[in-house]
């Protein structure tokens, strides 16, 4: 292999000052500097130097990454995704030697520790037939190595630490190189930053964060001291990969543009006081705005059976007929398959029909049967209840095919009124659309309680009917086992006035 020289930029004697690539790979890069210093900037200049000559991943905490991906064409891993399932895009990422961008934007940063874990602990567990060299980009490297335990759970804290120190420090028999970028050296895990042996030092205000850099470097204080006289972009360069006596260089330009730029001044808006007050306080006309519940329909008078049976039926009754079951008009089965689809249609477009126990809506039911003249032994009580489920789900019995029957066969394992709630599940995973959420899972099964809709979760995960899991953005994904269909990530609880695609925009 050729030596792929990196340029960086220029030296302070105008030369260009380079890194080895190859070199970098296996020895690793550090690099320090205060907020402002150009560390970002850094990181992408060498991102973008490199990328035609090595694989790369770039963890990317803030979304800066974008225009870069679209520029060099790695693909963009989003959080929606499981750990499981992130752990094994992670596997395919090396086998296929995919550059990819890992978008944790948003997202709390124990999340943002929890995903990149999952994500880095796939790269390094990857078969030994895919240790590729592939270059590992970590920014604010200390969200994911911290030194001290912080506001994050130590849980979510040892993972991540434990990813990263795999990352740095066993690493490079697997191929994989860390180059990580930190604020403050002080904020790092030592044992991380210290097995980096390339350094790039900006700008360095605190005594503390001097102190480590001088010690990493191995340069006495007061030589360290030049640190905190260092221009944006400026750094100090030393390492195998660099140079082998610390050199001061100047990075380059960018073809690409992060969102993060420094804060420039602008002209302030023009507007009077009282304009400005009316701009605050008056809701713009895209705004979301959160809706109150709706109101619960009045339910209608609750009438006995009994009374409903004599208001339809009562002439024949009053006639005197004891058993006054109308003859059954002899239909066809087909029809009568219809008939039923008919009247459990109107039964289901009543307000509260959701909300109604089924053994109520069954009277109902048997009610309209003798109205259309269908006689008594169309559907019995549990027959009902599964039409009844299906047609909660909206789900036709109608048109379905094998697989659609297997799963049908499946839900007859489970408590009747539950089988619609698995059928309305089975119907998103099939469709791939976002998994029901708790509200919609309660209301197939009868009830307005949302977490009802949770527990009926629980219950069919517990006995192998589904699968659900959580994304990293904490959306849910179901899948249903037998045809292991899958739903799109949902939201569990959506926020009023709020539709998923604006959670997740
Ligand atoms: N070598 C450079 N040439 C031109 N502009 C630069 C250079 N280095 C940094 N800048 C500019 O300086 C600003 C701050 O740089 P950058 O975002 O890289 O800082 P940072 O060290 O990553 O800061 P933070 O720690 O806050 O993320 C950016 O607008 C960037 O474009
Ligand atoms: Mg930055």
């Amino acid at each position: 292999m050729t030596k792929v020289a990196v340029d960086l930029g220029t030296t302070a004697t105008g030369e260009p000052a380079e890194m080895d690539l190859e070199e970098l790979l296996s020895t690793r890069l550090l690099v320090q500097g205060n907020s402002g210093s150009g560390k970002s900037h850094l990181f992408r200049r060498i991102l973008e130097q490199s990328a035609g000559f090595v694989q790369q991943a770039i963890i990317d905490p803030e979304g800066d990454f974008v225009s870069f991906s679209e520029r060099f064409g790695h693909v963009v891993v989003d959080a929606d995704r499981t750990p499981a399932e992130l752990g094994r895009i992670a596997a395919r990422i090396r086998q296929h030697r995919a550059s990819v961008v890992l978008n944790l934007e948003g997202l709390d940063a124990e999340v943002q520790m929890s995903c990149a874990a999952a994500f880095l602990n796939g790269l390094f567990d990857a078969d030994r037939h895919y240790w590729f060299p592939m270059l590992i980009a970590v920014d604010e490297a200390q969200i994911f190595a911290p030194s001290m335990a912080g506001e994050v759970a130590d849980e979510a804290r040892r993972i991540s630490l434990g990813a990263m120190t795999n990352l740095m420090c066993r690493g490079r028999k697997r191929g994989l190189a860390g180059m990580i970028a930190t604020q403050r050296l002080a904020k790092l895990a030592k044992n991380v930053a210290a097995e980096a042996s390339n350094f790039l030092m900006g700008r360095t205000f605190l005594d503390i964060d001097m102190a480590r850099a001088a010690d990493l470097l191995g340069m006495d204080r007061r030589q360290a001291e030049r640190f905190r006289d260092l221009q944006p972009g400026h750094f100090v360069a030393l390492g195998p990969a660099l140079s082998r006596r610390p050199l001061p260089v100047r990075i380059g330009s960018v073809e690409t543009a992060g969102r993060s730029g420094r804060p420039v001044l602008m002209a302030l808006p023009e507007a009077s006081p009282e304009a400005m007050a009316d701009l605050i306080f008056t809701a713009g006309a895209d705004e979301p705005v959160a809706l109150p519940p709706p109101p619960r329909a009045p339910r209608e008078p609750v009438v006995s059976t009994h009374e409903l049976l004599e208001r339809v039926a009562g002439p024949r009754m009053a006639a005197g007929a004891a058993e006054a079951e109308p003859e059954a008009d002899p239909i066809d089965a087909e029809e009568l398959e219809q008939q039923i689809d008919e009247i459990i249609g109107e039964l289901m477009s009543a307000p509260d029909a959701a909300f109604r126990p089924a053994p109520v809506l069954y009277q109902d039911f048997l009610v309209h049967c003798r109205l259309k003249r269908l006689g008594r032994t169309t559907l019995d009580m549990a027959a009902f209840r599964r039409r009844l489920g299906l047609a909660r789900a909206g789900v036709g019995e109608g048109g379905a095919d094998e697989a659609w029957a297997e799963v049908v066969a499946r839900s007859e394992e489970l408590p009747e009124d539950m089988q619609g709630v698995f059928l309305l599940i089975a119907k998103a995973a099939r469709g791939g659309e976002p998994c029901p959420d708790d509200a919609t899972l309660a209301r197939a099964y009868g009830s307005h309680s949302p977490s009802r809709g949770r527990f009926l979760l629980t219950y069919m995960a517990e006995r192998g009917f589904i699968a659900s899991e959580t994304d990293f953005r904490g959306n849910r994904v179901v899948t249903v086992a037998g045809p292991n269909w899958r739903t799109g990530p949902g939201v569990s609880k959506p926020t009023p006035g709020m539709t998923p695609r604006m959670r997740r925009a």
